[in-house]
């Protein structure tokens, strides 16, 4: 399956990355590695979008629908790692997001241009964790809507205990510092902020870190 040879080849090059250390543990002021707990991620509300209806096509590439024609807008990939406090990998987790189109429209009755939205783009998708905690999407930057900056929802829905809802967010957007949503989270605003950097000229990539308690 397409997934298993993208999350293999995810996994190899993001061990090469030297960014990819934001949950790293850090070490103590003795430098003998006994490691204080990571901060959790932040948790965002779910929001009014959430799909009603999935797609039977919810896989973790959302810039086409089946073997439907790509979805408008600029592309983008997301590696991520979801770990505990410890910095433990949690394997096999749900990883759900979900989006608006290149022009800010969600697929659901509560969005009143839904009729307009891209058909070609999926909206929805689902990945889960390998045994080193990573995941990978491909989908599209989403479109503003509203005062809002431009944000991914995030569920992460665990094997066991409870999961997390959340929110990215891109770094340098204008509009975050007037979101009241984003206002509730401070400082850690931080753990939600991708930088995306430009892969080539079709492709912007991004990377994360989740961190969530462990039962
Ligand atoms: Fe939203």
């Amino acid at each position: 399956m397409k997934t298993d040879r993208k999350t293999r080849t995810l996994t190899l090059a993001l061990l090469l990355l030297p960014g990819f250390a934001l949950a790293q543990a850090p070490q103590n002021s003795t430098g003998a590695g006994v490691s204080k707990p990571l901060p959790l991620t932040p948790r965002q509300v779910e929001g009014p979008y959430y799909p009603t209806q999935k797609l039977a096509d919810r896989d973790n590439d959302l810039t086409r629908v089946g073997n439907g024609r790509s979805a408008q807008g600029q592309e983008l990939s997301l590696s991520g790692r979801l770990v505990d406090e410890q910095n433990t990998p949690i394997p096999s987790a749900r990883i759900e997001i979900w989006q608006t189109d290149h022009r800010g429209i969600y697929m659901h009755p509560n969005d009143s241009g839904t009729a307009d939205r891209d058909r070609n783009f999926q909206f929805y998708g689902e990945a889960n964790t390998d045994e080193a905690g990573l995941f990978s999407f491909r989908t599209i930057l989403p479109g503003v809507y509203g005062s809002r900056p431009r944000h991914l929802h995030v569920k992460i829905v665990p094997k066991e205990g409870p999961g997390l809802t959340t929110q990215l967010y891109f770094k340098g957007d204008e509009r975050l510092s007037s979101d009241g949503i984003v206002r509730r989270l401070g400082a850690s605003i931080a753990a939600l902020l991708l930088d995306p950097e430009r892969r080539s000229p079709n492709e912007l990539h991004a990377q994360i870190s989740f961190v969530l308690r462990r039962n």
